[in-house]
């Protein structure tokens, strides 16, 4: 039996190269902020608490664990507030004086979103097959720059880690650098903890001391070269940030292309959360999905789309140039190009949702048409219903919103405007041009224009 494992996100530092009134953590990657992204990571491992040691920004990045909380079934949080900024083992020494006895100890950065859950369980794996006191994941930088270097000694043991600043030219070489990820068990972590000092160059409490601390005291420490670079990559200005986001992007769009999806340009698609599908789907350079995005089988989406939270019925037909923002299709149907559909919109099979069309909070009911130039607001537009060119829902008096009932096999003229709240009957005719400010019944021809007249 393995201790209950507790893990500590150092999410207190302000990240000032970032240049943000934000804490670092928050920046986002992938659409997702940092914090989330290491939370997912290390969610897989079971953790029994997350302890969160928060300092800069610290309300919002307390905010961004209740968001995460609510929407993940995720394990307890604890912050624990660093006051002063003292370094990565001040901030673990703040933590581990709030975890029991008798657990393991992961301590994570906050702004390494890459990192991989199969990769944290590697380490807890070597971390327990090797029964050493600590056990880091190292990697091989092509840069090393910045980074901490891993000592090792003839026989190839962690003899300790030394920061850059710290190091000699000699010790500058070293392509095997700390990753910042280290897995110990409480009670030496606890012990070297506590015998840390500030006699370096920045004058902190360096959390990779006790590396050299425990070997100094004849125990173990291990370390897990991680293959994979990329994933322990941080972030700490935004052309870091930027490098991060390009390769979440190229996993994210391989995964995709994996899965079946087709994408003649992938590294120009953006997906900023979560796109799930079916077969047959294809989508056009230049798109950016954001939020959660379901695509049904035979989905197109042609280039420069935007696409947020939305849902569409197989074989819905999205044309150049739309923006799509909680909205569902429900059959097979053509948007676009040039359409904007806002919150609440629903379009159901067979439906033609035009250029220049402006939709919110509008039910298309199946085969009804908006080909060009037109606002439908807090609107129904029923089934086989036309919209002529230039129809405007007027859903808006200044004070409040107001709706539109347009009936089945309802044909509006180009350029009219309904006046909310109203209803067009069932295959009622509206005159182009008119002005409707009042119910129009079903059968019949309504329109309110002035007779035509020529005079010379
Ligand atoms: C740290 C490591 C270095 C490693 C590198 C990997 C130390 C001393 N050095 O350096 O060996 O190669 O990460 O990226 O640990 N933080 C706090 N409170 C503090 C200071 C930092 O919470 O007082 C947090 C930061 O918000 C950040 C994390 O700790 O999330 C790492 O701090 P950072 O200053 O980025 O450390 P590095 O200099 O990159
Ligand atoms: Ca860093």
């Amino acid at each position: 039996m393995s201790n209950p494992l507790h893990v500590v996100v150092l999410a207190a530092g302000e990240g000032q190269r970032m240049r943000s009134a934000r804490a670092k953590v928050l920046q986002p990657v992938g659409g997702v902020s940092m914090l989330q992204r290491v939370l997912l990571a290390s969610a897989a491992l079971e953790p029994a608490v997350v302890h969160v040691v928060v300092g800069f920004d610290a309300d919002r990045v307390r905010a961004e664990l209740a968001h995460f909380a609510q929407a993940h079934e995720s394990p307890p949080f604890n912050c624990v507030e660093q006051r002063e900024r003292l370094g990565t083992g001040h901030a673990v020494q703040q933590a581990i004086e709030q975890i029991p006895d008798q657990v393991d100890v992961l301590v994570l950065p906050g702004d390494m979103p890459l990192i991989q859950p199969d990769t944290l369980q590697s380490l807890r794996h070597a971390f327990l097959t090797q029964r050493a006191a600590l056990t880091l994941i190292s990697f091989k930088a092509e840069d090393p720059t910045g980074y901490g270097r891993i000592l090792r000694d003839t026989d190839g043991q962690v003899r300790g880690i030394r920061e850059q600043v710290d190091a000699s030219d000699a010790e500058r070489a070293i392509a095997e650098v700390n990753s910042g990820v280290l897995m110990a068990a409480d009670q030496p972590l606890r012990q070297a903890l506590a015998r840390l000092g500030t006699g370096n160059e920045q004058h902190e409490y360096y959390l990779t001391d006790c590396v050299g601390l425990l070997v100094a005291d004849g125990q173990t420490v291990s370390a897990v070269v991680c293959a994979d670079a990329d994933e322990t990559l941080g972030a700490n200005d935004p052309l870091q940030l930027a490098t991060l986001e390009a390769c979440w992007q190229q996993r994210a769009t391989r995964s995709l292309l994996r899965q079946g999806v087709r994408m003649p340009m992938p590294h120009t698609v953006q997906v900023r959360g979560t796109v799930v599908h079916g077969r047959d789907v294809s989508v056009d350079a230049g798109v950016i999905f954001e939020g959660r995005v379901e695509l049904g089988d035979d989905v197109h989406i042609g280039t420069g789309c935007v696409l947020r939270d939305c849902q569409l019925a197989s074989g819905t037909r999205v044309e150049p140039y739309c923006v799509l923002e909680q909205s569902t299709t429900t059959g097979a149907c053509v948007i676009g190009p040039y359409a904007r559909l806002r919150p609440g919109t629903r379009v159901a099979a067979d439906c033609k949702i035009g250029n220049f069309v402006e939709a919110k909070n509008a039910v298309f009911e199946a085969g009804a048409k908006a080909s060009h130039l037109s606002y439908v607001g807090d609107a129904r537009v029923g089934s086989a219903a036309n919209l002529g060119a230039g129809t405007i829902t007027c859903n808006y008096d200044g004070q409040a919103k107001h709706r539109t009932e347009i009936g089945a096999g309802a044909f509006i003229g180009s350029n009219a405007a309904l006046v909310a709240p109203i209803r067009i009957g069932d295959r009622a005719t509206i005159g182009a041009g008119s002005v409707i400010t009042r119910d129009a019944p079903d059968d019949s021809l309504t329109l309110t224009r002035a007779r035509q007249r020529s005079v010379s």
